[in-house]
């Protein structure tokens, strides 16, 4: 397998506010790869700091074989790098055609047509929706559009952060499948989840964060198979 992604002793935070204390990661090309961990840990920070969208202190970022440390958004999505944020991830003033379009400002009028089409294909309940506000969206949907909106660049790359928090277990099962089936496409998906269980049966492997490290990394299954593990991040009650 190739190396897609190398994080070495990465420490960021907000501004002075210091909440990642070292973090090492790895993503293979084509790998599926959740982090879980308690409310408050470092996840989204750690997904942000990645994005260049948090302050970076220390340690490398690797991707593709080239030091992206401290890049900024903008070069990292023209690398095909996406990110689907955990709140606010569509323009609720916009309708589903505009959040589309604003997916793909530079792209040329005929491919960003064809790339629309393409997420109408993948999400087909948001076709009937296209000239509707985005506000006017179910929460499954919003989470389909933003998903759909982070593709429209083509990245070969995903961060996604909490894709099925907050929404019904059918939307959830959904949106999880569709992320799943993107690596038919040649995407890797690095994903953050609340969800362990749903989002662990489609990885290969995970990583549990605690305190702004990793405490604990394993193929997927030996995670949802480990008893104490489960006791304490997904969960004790069944599902
Ligand atoms: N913009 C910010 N400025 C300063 N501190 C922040 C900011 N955003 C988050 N934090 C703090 O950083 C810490 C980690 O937050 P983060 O959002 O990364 O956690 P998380 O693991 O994603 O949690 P959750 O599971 O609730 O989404 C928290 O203590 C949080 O209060
Ligand atoms: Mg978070």
């Amino acid at each position: 397998m190739t190396r897609l992604l190398d994080v070495t002793g990465l420490e960021g935070g907000y501004g002075s506010v210091k909440i990642l204390n070292g973090i090492d990661l790895y993503v293979d090309k084509g790998e599926f790869v959740t982090i879980i961990g308690p409310n408050g840990c470092g996840k989204s920070t750690f997904i942000k700091v990645l994005f260049g969208i948090a302050t970076h202190y220390e340690g490398t970022v690797i991707h593709d074989g080239e030091d992206v440390s401290s890049w900024r958004t903008d070069r990292l999505v023209k690398r095909g790098i996406a990110y689907v944020p955990q709140v606010n991830n569509v323009f609720p003033s916009l309708t589903v055609y505009e959040n589309l379009q604003m997916g793909g400002i530079r792209l040329p009028p005929g491919i960003l047509a064809e790339r629309i089409e393409r997420a109408f294909d993948m999400f087909p309940d948001l076709k009937p929706r296209v000239s509707d506000l985005a506000a006017s969206l179910s929460g499954g949907q919003r989470q389909m559009l933003a998903l759909s909106r982070a593709l429209i660049s083509d990245p070969q790359f995903l961060l996604l952060d909490e894709p099925t928090a907050a929404l019904s277990p059918l939307y959830q099962q959904q949106i999880i499948e569709r992320i799943d089936a993107l690596r038919e496409h040649g995407i890797t998906v690095l994903i953050v989840e609340q969800n362990a269980r749903l989002s662990l049966a489609r990885s290969d492997r995970g990583y549990i964060m605690a305190g702004g490290e990793i405490v604990h990394t394993a193929k997927a299954s030996e995670i949802l198979n480990d008893p104490d593990i489960g006791k304490y991040f997904l969960g004790i009650k069944d599902e």
